[in-house]
């Protein structure tokens, strides 16, 4: 049987769970707690520090998954929880949620994923540590539409707030909105290609890049969401300066499109696609190697920004 860890302190004692919590011993995996034992208010594991790992079995994964979505709320409002777990269920949450969108591909998900997005503006905004916990959380290794737009999302979201920090809360929310659904509309096409693995063929490249116009129908006549804004983000993500993208070749791109294409482009970069011939970048590498890229293409105001967004701030 496969473990994945855990953090075990985002689970209270009094909430009903599905899944076993287990601990290593050495490197074996030794139950704690059955399923149907609730975890005991008096339960020695309580005295684990907040950092404290527990592992549960592959095969219950989803059962967690939704007990941290279920219990998102009281998670983030309890204080005796630390900042660093809270942001661990928000990140196991979102990802979640985008994950079902993405695979199910049934878009009465979408809610779950936007008030998710409402709750991460929320704690993120004001608090710099937020923010660079929550890029701690995030994963390159492989590619997977649900990460990429999570990464995506949380990337350009910081850099929206350091280039305009005068947004309001409730603009900002829209604005991320659109950034962590900006390949929405990836769900009208065909799942073999989205899938694939190796090179597109020109056809497949020619079917990819509908996906900006996809996604604003899916926004504006399966989800009845008019949001100019978000709408922008869909659509001209893949848009160049230079007029060689697409849809249309447009070179007058709107400002928090272009923030989204920044971050899309930096994670394309940072992650891993089987037929890339090279390895993914580092962060570092990305920021220092492409940096002439970066500026001829989003200025040299926003590449000195987005650097910014990855110190850690000192406490
Ligand atoms: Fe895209
Ligand atoms: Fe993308």
């Amino acid at each position: 049987m496969k473990f994945i860890p855990i953090r075990l302190k985002i689970i209270k004692p009094s909430k009903k769970r599905e899944f076993d919590i287990y601990i290593m011993e050495k490197t074996k995996p030794v139950l704690l707690l059955d399923k149907n034992l609730p975890l005991d208010e008096n339960s020695p594991i309580l005295e684990y520090n907040s950092n404290f790992i527990a592992f549960i079995p592959e095969t219950q994964l989803k059962e967690f998954k939704d007990f941290v979505s279920k219990n998102l709320d009281d998670i983030l409002n309890d204080s005796s929880i630390s900042k660093r777990n809270k942001m661990y269920a928000m990140y196991v949450s979102m990802i979640n949620n985008m994950e079902a969108l993405v695979n199910t591909r049934n878009l009465n998900l979408y809610s779950k994923v936007t008030k998710d997005v409402s709750k991460f503006i929320a704690q993120t905004i004001n608090d710099s540590m937020t923010v660079s916990i929550m890029l701690s959380f995030i994963r390159n290794d492989s590619y997977n539409l649900a990460i990429h737009m999570f990464n995506v999302g949380v990337y350009a979201s910081m850099l929206t707030k350091k280039l305009h920090p005068e947004l309001s809360i409730k603009k900002m929310e829209e604005i991320s909105k659109g950034y962590f659904l900006h390949d929405i509309g990836m769900l009208k096409i065909d799942k073999k290609i989205v899938a694939k693995r190796s090179k597109y063929t020109e056809e497949e490249y020619n079917e990819i890049k509908k996906h900006p116009e996809y996604g604003v129908k899916i926004l504006r006549n399966e989800l009845k969401i008019f949001s100019p804004i978000m709408e922008k983000i869909i659509l001209e993500h893949h848009e160049r300066k230079d007029g060689s993208g697409y849809p249309y070749g447009k070179t007058e791109i709107n400002e928090f499109a272009r923030i989204c294409s920044m971050a899309d482009i930096f994670d394309a970069i940072t992650s891993q696609r089987e037929y890339k011939e090279n390895l993914p970048k580092t962060t570092f590498e990305a920021l220092k190697e492409e940096k002439d890229f970066f500026i001829r293409e989003f200025g040299k105001n926003r590449y000195e920004t987005f650097i910014k967004c990855f110190y850690i701030p000192m406490k």
